[in-house]
Parts: structure tokens; sequence; C-alpha cells
């Protein structure tokens, strides 16, 4: 229908006669002359109406109004000087129009089809189908799509071959509730969605295909937040015959490249790598942004022995206090410390000390609670300046560490201490192999149960869990784990004890995971792997502030589709095929 599209048309066409089809974007009517913005997936080109060139055309246009779908036939003409829009990449030419067809009407719609919006997101998502046609939800997708293509070219140049592994599967543990799917077929029975195809890929390194990749779709029933959607991509792959610093170097290159064709930007490589202990003690959290510095300290034992019972009866009960230089809040007042105390208690603080550096020594009103030589012991340890605001909090180390860390992120943010344009990639490194569950008393997989000990853990499994060290990194960017990966365990008896030491007994270990163990036991190669979060990582390239925003047709935090009104009820005949009897 079209000789060309919108926005490609330029300078060298001044002459042309052409045909276009698109989109009424806007329409101003001058009396005499009409214009209209006409949009395609392109972009924009302007179109005049003149009654003298077209009598009806100017008729016609005088009635269309915004997202009507229409088709025009022109000449491609230079607009007259002063009328030329330097923001626009057609904005030095205009299409004289001489026909125009109406191919559509549209609705009004409930919210402009332009970048920049003011309306509720539940509003966008309602009318997704309009707000993909915002030509930033356009650039968005197409962005996706160029980095999801970049991720195929790179990998098939390295050997890799995509292969897709089956949505309908046995439950694989990441960590999250399953999706389930009942079986019609086999009443009482379920599939699970894959919360990753992380057994399957390891399935195909025991069949020999030393690399896999897939761009993979996993599902994950858990608490929603920006950065987490019940189904989500990721770039998945394996390696056999391979150690950490393999992949680690793969998947450094990969970002470089992807980084200087998408964003023209030079990462440097290799990455940084801090043990996950050192990411705690530093930042409080294994996500650390380290895009700015303002660490945390431990002045439990500078603190020792002070007047101030607070701080006695944590030390005392094994607790621990730790502080952060907020350089830059020398002028806050009361109300802004309460404004911070409040949101400490977000993460279980139960208070929030602070400190004003003076000339000579820390004040506060609870100075009077601690000698001198305490004070200066703290104060040199944080280095302290005049007009520093310190500020601590005393309780269980992991209450310590994550009301400080996200304080840290809460003030930078505040300040606006974080360079916006900046990317910086960190691997966490050194995880603990498990993680104690305090409710349920027992110990379950940092990562997922496939993950390798360190060698020199091995010994531990009988003795002591808490000491045992993964053979697993997290790749974190500006503080938003975006991959994450291990070596796997190969040989039959380390994953059965492995199993046994989360409390998997024999007999649902053979249910669950009988298939695996046997395949490790005709000659598993070692082999390990990682997955990338893609939204996660197209997200923080646009600088966008939730994965909403790089996904089609994404969910609410009730993981529910404003568009579509999934999940809804359905048909009792269909539960009945199914064989199930809803408990409400
Ligand atoms: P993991 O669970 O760390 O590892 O997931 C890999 C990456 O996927 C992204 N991600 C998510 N993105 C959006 N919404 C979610 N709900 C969500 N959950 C995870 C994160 C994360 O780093 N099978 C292992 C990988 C491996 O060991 O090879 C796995 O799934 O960016
Ligand atoms: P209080 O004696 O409860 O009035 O507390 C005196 C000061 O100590 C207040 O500024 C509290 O915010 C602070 N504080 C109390 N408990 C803690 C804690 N667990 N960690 C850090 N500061 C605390």
């Amino acid at each position: 229908m079209r000789t060309q599209l919108c926005a490609k048309i330029n300078k060298n066409d001044i002459g042309k006669d052409v045909s276009l089809v698109g989109w009424v974007a806007t329409r101003r009517d001058h009396g005499s002359l009409i214009f209209i913005d006409l949009r395609d997936v392109s972009g924009i080109i302007q179109v005049v109406f003149n009654p003298e060139i077209s009598k009806s055309a100017h008729k016609i246009a005088g009635d269309i109004r915004s997202e009507y779908v229409i088709n025009i036939c022109g000449t491609v003409s230079p607009r007259p000087g002063g009328t030329i829009n330097k923001n626009l990449p057609t904005g030095e030419i205009e299409v004289i129009a001489k026909q125009i067809e109406i191919l559509n009407i549209s609705k009004t719609p409930p919210f402009p089809i332009e970048d920049e919006i003011n309306v509720a997101e539940d509003l966008r998502l309602k009318y997704r189908v309009l707000d993909l046609r915002r030509p930033k939800m356009q650039r968005n997708l197409i962005l996706r799509y160029k980095i999801c293509l970049f991720f195929r070219k790179f990998f098939d140049e390295y050997g890799f071959i995509e292969i897709e592994t089956p949505a309908l599967i046995k439950s694989t543990p990441e960590g999250a509730r399953d999706y389930l799917v009942p079986s019609r077929v086999n009443p009482g029975n379920f599939y699970a969605l894959p919360q990753s195809p992380q057994m399957l890929k390891q399935l195909l390194m025991v069949s020999g295909f030393d690399r896999y990749f897939q761009i993979a779709k996993c599902f994950r029933d858990e608490d929603l937040r920006a950065d987490r959607q019940p189904e989500f991509t990721q770039v998945d792959l394996e390696m056999s015959f391979i150690k950490e610093d393999d992949i680690l170097s793969l998947i450094e290159l990969v970002l470089k490249r992807l980084f200087g064709e998408i964003l023209n930007i030079d990462i440097k490589i290799p990455f940084h790598r801090l043990p996950y202990k050192d990411s705690m003690e530093r930042f409080g959290t294994d996500k650390p942004d380290m895009r700015f510095s303002m660490e945390l300290t431990n002045v439990s034992s500078e603190f020792q022995d002070s007047g101030f019972n607070v701080f006695n009866g944590v030390l005392k009960s094994g607790g621990k206090i730790y502080g952060i230089n907020a350089s830059g809040c020398s002028s806050f007042s009361r109300q802004d410390i309460d404004e911070l105390t409040k949101y400490v208690a977000n993460f279980g603080a139960k208070g929030l000390a602070w400190f004003k550096m003076g000339k000579e020594t820390l004040e506060s009103p609870i100075a009077k609670f601690f000698s001198k030589e305490i004070l200066d012991k703290v104060s040199q340890k944080m280095n302290a300046k005049e007009g520093n605001l310190l500020l601590f909090v005393a309780d269980k180390q992991s209450i310590v560490l994550d009301s400080l860390g996200n304080l840290r992120l809460y003030l930078a943010e505040k300040l606006k201490l974080i360079p916006e344009k900046e990317f910086k990639f960190v691997w966490i490194m050194e995880f603990p192999l498990f993680k104690y569950n305090e409710t349920e008393k027992r110990f379950e997989p940092e990562h997922h149960p496939f993950t390798a000990p360190m060698d020199e853990d091995i010994q531990f499994f009988d003795s002591d869990l808490s000491k045992m060290h993964a053979r697993a990194y997290d790749l974190v960017l500006n503080g938003i784990e975006v991959g994450g990966g291990s070596i796997r365990i190969h040989k039959k008896e380390i994953q059965e004890k492995m199993f046994k030491s989360i409390g998997i007994e024999d007999k649902e270990r053979d249910e669950r995971f009988g298939f695996l163990l046997e395949a490790f036991e005709y000659g598993a190669p070692p082999h390990g792997g990682i997955a990338l979060g893609l939204d996660r990582l197209v997200m923080l390239i646009l600088g966008e502030k939730s994965i909403r925003e790089v996904i089609a047709f994404p969910k609410t935090q009730k993981a529910v589709c404003l568009l579509t009104g999934a999940p809804s009820n359905v048909d009792p005949k269909q539960l009945k095929e199914l064989h199930i009897k809803p408990a409400v």
C-alpha cells in the first residue's frame, strides 16, 4: 500500500510522488492549510493539505482525528524557510498531499500516543495495545529484539547451539513456587512450568552437546517487584569441560561486545570479583551498587564497653554495630533523621543512632554515654571529617546489614550520588553453599541444589554445612542481579549428599530427581553454566526503572494481565475434565 516508510523519506526524495500509510499523530488546522503528522513504525513525517492542490483531500483532512488510519499520496517538498524542525529526522521536508483515503477511524485514545505521558501505569497496561503504539515503547521492544539477535549471533559464533526445552516439565527447584498445569489424561497429576531449564540443560551436557544456549521463558510464582515478573526470560547457557574462569570470561566478552554495539560504551573487562563475605560487610547486600562508595563500617569493637546500654546489650547478645558516613548529610535536621529512622525500621532496625562530626569530636544527644576515647576511635575508623553525619544501627548482624545496606541506597538516591549513565558490573563469588531457614529449622541451597561445593569444603558435608562454599557466581550490574550460575555437581554420590543435606529423603529424591541421578551414572562430564536475566539487562541498557517497560504484555504486582484479564474463571466443565475441584 505504500512506496516507502514515513521517516525513511529524505531530501533526496524532493520532487518525488509517494504513497504513505500510517496513523494520524497530530492534526493542526490553520484554516486554509491543514497539517498532519503521519506516524508509522519508522517515525513521523509532516503532511500538508492545501485546498489549492486538492480541494477534496483538504475537505477529508478536515474531518480526520488523532489515530485515524490513512493512506495519502503526494509530492515530497522542502519545508519553507523558518518552518524547519531540527528535532525531527524528516524536519526539513514535508509531503504536499494530493489524495487521502481513510482506512479506518479511531475512538479518542485514553492517553496521547507520545513519549512523555503522565498517566497511571494501570491505565497503560489496560490499553497496552495503544501504549505499545507510543514511539518509546516501540523503540524499547525493537532494542530488546536487537539484543536477542546479538546474543544468538554471538553464541553461534562461539559454537553454542540453541536447543528448545519443554515448558511442561517435572518441577525444577529454583527456590520459588511452581506454576502447575493439571494433566487431563493423567488424573491427579501435574506438570510444572520451568522455573528455569536447569536440569534439562544439564542433561543435554550428559548427552554430549558441549555448548548449549537458549533464550528461555521461565515461570516463578513469587512476590513481584519492579524487577520481577511471574514469567521472564533468561539467556541461558551451559558448557562442558570448563571451570569458573571460562564462563566468567565468556560472559565478560559477550557483554563488552553488546554494550559496545548497542550503546557504543566501552565496558572494561575483566569485571571486579568480590567475595560474598566482603560484599555483605561493605555494602550490606550481595547485590552491591558499585557506582558510589558510602560503604558500611563495622564499629562493634570500637563501641565496646561504653555507657550506652542499647549498644552494650546488643553486643553482649552477639549482635553487631555498623555505621555509614553520610558525608553529604551534615545539614540534616532532626526531622530528616526521623525520616531515616522510619526508613530503617522497615528492615527491622529498632533505632538509628547518629552523630555529627564537630571541630574536635563527635556530637550527639547520646554522646554523653561515650568516652572521648571511644568517640575518637569511631570517628577515626569511619574517616569522619568536620560536618559529616554518621549513622549507626545496632542489632542482629542480618538486620544491621539489611537496614544499612538499604539506607545506603536510599541516601544515595536522595543525595543524587548515583551517576546515571554509568554501568558498573561486579561478580559476586564464594557464596555459601547453604543458607539456614530459621522457620523450618533446616538448611536450603543458597542457589539451587545442583551447584557444586568447593572441593576443599566437601569434607564438611557430614560435619558443618554452614562452613561450605559454592562454586557459584552472580553477576550484578548497578545494584541489580543480572545473572547467576555455577559449576555443577556431576557425580552421583555428591548430588545425593546434597539432597540429603537439605532434608530430601531417599524416596522423595528418587521420585523427583531419579532421572538426573540415573543420567549421572552414564558418564556425566564436568559442566557448568549461567543464566542472564534478559528483561533486567534490557531494562538497564535502556535506563528504565521497571522490567514492565521492556516486556510487551507484562503482569501487575498482583500477577494480573490488565489487558486480557488473565487469570480468570474457567468453565466448570473444563475443571471436571481436569479432575479438579476448586477449594474455594
Ligand atoms: P537464577 O535463579 O539466578 O538462576 O536466575 C538467573 C537470572 O534470571 C533473572 N531473574 C528474573 N528476572 C525477572 N523476573 C524474575 N522473577 C526473575 N528471577 C530471576 C535474574 C537472575 O540473575 N538455573 C539458574 C542459572 C544457572 O545456574 O545456570 C537460574 O535460574 O537476573
Ligand atoms: P533511646 O534510648 O531508645 O531513646 O535511644 C537513643 C538513641 O539511640 C536514639 O537516637 C535511637 O534511635 C538510638 N537507638 C536505639 N536503639 C538503637 C539500635 N538498635 N541501633 C541504633 N541506634 C539505636
